[in-house]
């Protein structure tokens, strides 16, 4: 059975565009293949959060997970800082990786810019050697990522090829080469208000996201006032119709319909009717997951499942960590 690594970061409540291009993938995934599905919140750190805050935010985005079907007899689901062979390996990945390398990312780019790039902490800059340990640690051969981590991605494999290369013992590999695997369709979800940029649970104006815990009241709202056009025709058409496009794909995720279906089933009406029927196929969406996640996060069990997730991680982790630092020379060999 193949190796899928996959993690969210509990920087806020996920929201739909984290459902579509990335749980949704889980989901199917998790039967055909031995998964891990991390909560990172190392990496949510980069950025400064409100301690209470992010400890309810890491079990909230636990629940979620169990909430959309992630079934732990099938998938280990774990919280990253409890398994400390990610922040030992994210060292040695660091020590291995260019600071121009790290510099090119757009992630880094666009967030230091915004912020100033002297003021940003340094775990932003270094945060991509950290998501490579993540993935190398328990050897996945597939990552089912949203688009905007396409360029991580590329950096892991990249990073995988020169370790195993400066490193390898009797041409044995040390680490396993991972695929990436984005979602056909709804791989960049955008914000309402702004559909030429990607929908983020951390956006500043909450209209441009429908986080996955919003009230029905709320997503009704969200939508109706989502930003379209003025030519009033429903079709598909990234470049000159990106809000209609978007909520299209949203349809689509939300209903299992395809574009094809929906365009012709919308053929002349208008927005109003479009945005009404969206909005419910939200709601239906959403609202059995929440219910299951209101149930799941006032219990035992949800801590449990953690215990467990994190039981099963460091086993696979510390057994990578371990053939790294040996590759390296760090320590004393350890045999075994
Ligand atoms: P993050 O919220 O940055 O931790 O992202 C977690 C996962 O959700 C990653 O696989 C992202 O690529 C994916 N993702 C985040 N935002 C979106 C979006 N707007 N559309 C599609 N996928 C997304
Ligand atoms: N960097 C990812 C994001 O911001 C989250 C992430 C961290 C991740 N480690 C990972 C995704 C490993 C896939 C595999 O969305």
């Amino acid at each position: 059975m193949k190796t899928i690594f996959s993690g969210i970061q509990p920087s806020g409540t996920p929201t739909i565009g984290n459902y579509i291009g990335a749980m949704k993938q889980f989901i199917e995934l998790q039967n055909e293949y031995n998964c891990y599905f991390c909560i990172v919140d190392e990496h949510a750190i980069t950025v400064p959060q409100e301690p209470q805050k992010l400890r309810q935010q890491i079990r909230s985005l636990a629940a979620l997970y169990l909430a959309v079907g992630l079934d732990p007899q099938k998938a280990t689901i774990f919280i990253q800082s409890e398994v400390s062979a990610h922040a030992e390996a994210g060292w040695i990945i660091q020590c291995n990786t260019s600071i121009g390398e790290l510099e090119r990312m757009t992630q880094f780019k666009d967030k230091s810019q915004k912020n100033g790039r002297a003021g940003v902490s340094a775990g932003l800059l270094t945060y991509p050697p950290l998501m490579v340990g993540d993935i190398v640690l328990y050897n996945a051969d597939l990552v089912p990522v949203g688009d905007d981590q396409k360029q991580h991605l590329e950096l892991t494999r990249d990073f995988v090829e020169r370790f195993n290369k400066r490193y390898a013992q009797k041409n044995q590999e040390i680490l396993t080469m991972p695929e990436v695997k984005i979602a056909e369709q709804g791989s960049r979800i955008m914000s309402l208000q702004e559909p030429t940029k990607k929908m983020s649970k951390s956006d500043t104006n909450v209209k441009g996201f429908i986080s996955m815990l919003d009230e029905p009241a709320v997503i009704r709202k969200k939508i109706r006032s989502a930003v379209t056009d003025s030519t009033g025709v429903i079709e598909y058409n990234k470049e000159e119709k990106p809000g209609i496009t978007n909520l299209l794909n949203i349809y689509s995720a939300a209903t299992g319909q395809t574009v094809e279906e929906l365009v012709q089933a919308y053929e002349g009406k208008g927005y109003g009717d479009f945005k009404a029927d969206l909005a419910e196929a939200v709601v239906a969406l959403l609202e059995p997951i929440q219910v299951r996640y209101q149930e799941l996060l006032a219990s035992e069990e949800l801590d449990m499942i953690l215990d467990e997730g994190a039981e099963n991680a460091r086993l696979v982790a510390n057994k990578t960590l371990q053939r790294m630092k040996n590759a390296v020379g760090l320590g004393r060999k350890v045999r075994r």
